[in-house]
């Protein structure tokens, strides 16, 4: 992704210091674009806690990362296998709903064995850490190259005029290394010369998609409108949304998909409205071990500040301000889980399948074994 003159992913180990992973610092968006550097596993684990990263294919590349600067921890007086297994279950307590994050530490450690010395169990999770960002850099990519079709076939039926396109939260570059996953059809499409317009949700509480996926948007110059969270209903009623599509942080084998709080209710009304609704998701973020979303699918549930307060820009400094009575009571459940009924289909890196059990068999026979 191009950043003024400058290509950036969004995680990457420093080439003169490689013990240094560098991130871009997600809570500084869009107000400031600073890098943060990552020296052990407590500073992954805080980046990813207090969501200096995030967004599922990140978080699960910062926690493989993670485990490297465990391997660089350890001394004469670690085991380091055991050091290595504590880091892995601390990173993955870290978050509860995408399963990029487990997938990711458990993709690593299956790596490394106890007859490596401590050099090599460093060598070799540092190689699958980055074998994990290229990875997901080419699921994206892909992804993109299947979902654009989906863009393709409106603006012919449009007949040039602009694909509205409606998306939540941000599933762009910025929540995985490169390209994104909602978003990678609607780059393409743009700089295909087709085009589009993108109708982003805020995306209350923490605002992902005002303050990340407008970011990205603007800086692509693909032409975007913010909308309140609770917009996109009477959109669609209007006519003015031709396809939703979002990311997701964990899919069920059966197509259920968790992601952001809030795209359930896009899901149903785009239901309502005969709007085609289209989660993209690569492999990684499909939990091949369950079947039912609302059932099996932890529901992250965060601090309710994030929804007692908001962060803005105040006199060039990032302040939070109270919306509700002092003692006000408040909820903050993460995610939400859309039934994979209302998904019109799923884009992954492999094509586009349906959301059912057979059509994920379909596309990925060799995790149905
Ligand atoms: O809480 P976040 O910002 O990590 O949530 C991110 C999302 O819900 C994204 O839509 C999801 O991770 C898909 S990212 C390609």
């Amino acid at each position: 992704m191009r950043i003024g003159n400058q290509l950036y992913q969004t995680i990457w180990l420093d080439e003169s210091d490689p013990s240094v992973v560098r991130v871009i610092d997600q809570q500084r968006l869009p107000f400031f674009f600073e890098i943060k550097e990552l020296r052990s596993v407590e500073d992954v684990y805080n980046a990813i806690d207090l969501m200096t990263v995030r967004g599922a294919p990140l978080i699960g590349a910062a926690a493989a990362f993670g485990i490297y600067l465990a391997a660089l921890e350890i001394t004469v007086n670690t085991n380091p296998l055991s050091h290595l297994h504590n880091a892995a279950r601390y990173l993955v307590s870290c978050r509860p709903t995408a399963v990029n994050l487990a997938w990711a530490v458990d993709f690593v450690m299956k790596r490394l064995s106890d007859e490596m010395s401590a050099e090599e169990l460093a060598d070799t999770s540092r190689g699958a850490a980055i074998e994990i960002c290229e990875l997901e850099k080419e699921n994206c990519r892909q992804i993109g190259l299947h979902g654009v079709k989906l863009i393709e076939s409106i603006s012919e039926k449009k007949k040039g005029e602009p694909v509205n396109i409606l998306t939540h939260c941000n599933a762009g570059w910025l929540a995985c290394i490169d390209y994104g996953t909602a978003t990678a059809p609607v780059y393409l499409a743009h700089d295909k010369g087709i085009k589009v317009h993108v109708w982003v949700d805020e995306t209350r509480p923490r605002n992902q998609g005002a303050r990340l996926t407008a970011y990205e948007l603007g800086q692509h110059g693909v032409p975007y409108t913010i909308i309140p969270d609770n917009s996109g209903g009477h959109l669609m009623q209007h006519n003015m949304v031709d396809i939703v599509i979002v990311g997701s942080d964990r899919t069920t084998k059966a197509g259920d998909s968790a992601n952001k709080t809030g795209t359930y209710l896009k899901a149903l009304a785009a239901a309502d409205n005969k709007i085609p609704f289209y989660s993209a998701v690569p492999s990684t973020s499909i939990d091949f071990s369950i079947l039912d979303g609302i059932k099996e699918v932890e529901i992250e549930e965060r601090d309710p500040e994030e929804v007692t307060k908001i962060e803005g820009l105040l006199h060039g400094k990032i302040e939070q301000v109270r919306l509700c009575p002092e003692d006000a009571k408040a909820a903050n459940y993460g995610f939400d889980i859309t039934p994979a009924r209302f998904i019109t289909g799923i884009i992954t890196e492999k094509g586009i399948c349906s959301a059912t059990e057979e059509g994920i068999k379909e596309m990925f026979p060799d995790k149905f074994i």
